[in-house]
């Protein structure tokens, strides 16, 4: 499965911070923005990621990230010219998803939740057609909202409804198989002028091929398009990190338990930190990873 990180958009809810800066490199709390996401789709055994953001913002994320090879990746980068909505990824990711499933994630999107990576590697391994994640939110108005019946079986799909059918919200995670490029060529700009993820994944649900797991209670999702929710990302973060001195989307520390960089090269990546919490963090773990026998 290949994977896209949308990292587009202007972040202008949240100026003056963004503008020369792009909002998915804002730090939440100890680490860019952008660690969250690409850490799900690593966790998802996923190692071949196009990041896709602003042209003005492009060589931000190339300084940071590299070609991946650091994290035992594959990482290329694309650019949208202006946001013309979620489901433009795919047109302008065509020819690195070729015809292979795909799994899309927002650039500002935090998962975290126990049992998360199982879920994930699970969803990929069943994966057919479209699956979607939904989550309870107090304000379903604000998202991609989806109605499930008795059976649990995904029955309606709304964008921002004004009287939502459900309090489960549409994620920024989206599993799709290849034909996603085709449906999202077919579909017609929403009369806010973009291309709405929705009504892709509306297209699956009328062809009954879309399906939606679920991630309950205990499980955090925060989106982080205003002060406040980037704030309380952070909050979350931090207070998770010093109670069980682990730390939440450390890509190496991934990268080296999803088997994608050895031991040694963790170490390397850790000394090259060292002195800071994060890279003596990264010492830690890498010494008392179990080494590989023989
Ligand atoms: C977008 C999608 C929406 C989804 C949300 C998740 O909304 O259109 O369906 O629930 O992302 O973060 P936006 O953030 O563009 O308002």
């Amino acid at each position: 499965m290949k994977g896209i990180i949308l990292a587009g958009g202007t972040g202008s809810r949240l100026r003056p911070l963004t503008g020369p800066l792009s909002k998915q490199l804002l730090p939440v709390y100890d680490k860019p923005m952008i660690y969250y996401p690409l850490s799900v789709l690593m966790l998802a055994g996923i190692r071949d990621i196009l990041v896709i953001s602003s042209p003005q913002h492009s060589g931000l994320f190339r300084g940071l990230l590299g070609d991946g090879s650091r994290l035992g990746l594959r990482i290329d980068y694309a650019e949208q010219d202006s946001p013309n909505g979620i489901a433009e990824a795919f047109l302008i990711g065509a020819d690195h998803i070729q015809d292979e499933d795909v799994a899309l994630i927002l650039g500002d999107n935090v998962f975290h939740g126990p049992g998360f990576s199982q879920l994930l590697q699970s969803a990929v391994a069943e994966h057919e057609g479209c699956t979607l994640f939904g989550y309870p939110v107090t304000d379903p108005g604000r998202y991609g909202v989806g109605e499930v019946d008795a059976a649990g079986r995904l029955v309606s799909l709304e964008e921002k409804p004004l009287r939502p059918r459900s309090n489960l919200a549409i994620t920024g995670l989206y599993l799709y198989d290849s034909e996603v490029v085709s449906i999202a060529k077919n579909i017609a700009p929403s009369d806010r002028g973009e291309l709405e993820i929705t009504d892709v994944n509306r297209v699956y649900l009328e062809q009954g091929r879309a399906r939606l797991s679920r991630l309950g209670r205990g499980f955090a999702w925060l989106d982080m398009g205003t002060h406040e929710s980037l704030l309380q990302a952070g909050q979350y973060v931090q207070v998770l990190e010093q109670r069980q001195g682990e730390r939440i989307a450390c890509v190496e520390e991934v990268a080296l338990r999803m088997g994608f960089i050895t031991r040694e090269h963790c170490l390397r990546l850790g000394r090259s930190m060292a002195g800071t919490g994060y890279g003596d963090y990264l010492l830690d773990v890498a010494s008392r990873f179990p080494a590989p026998a023989g």
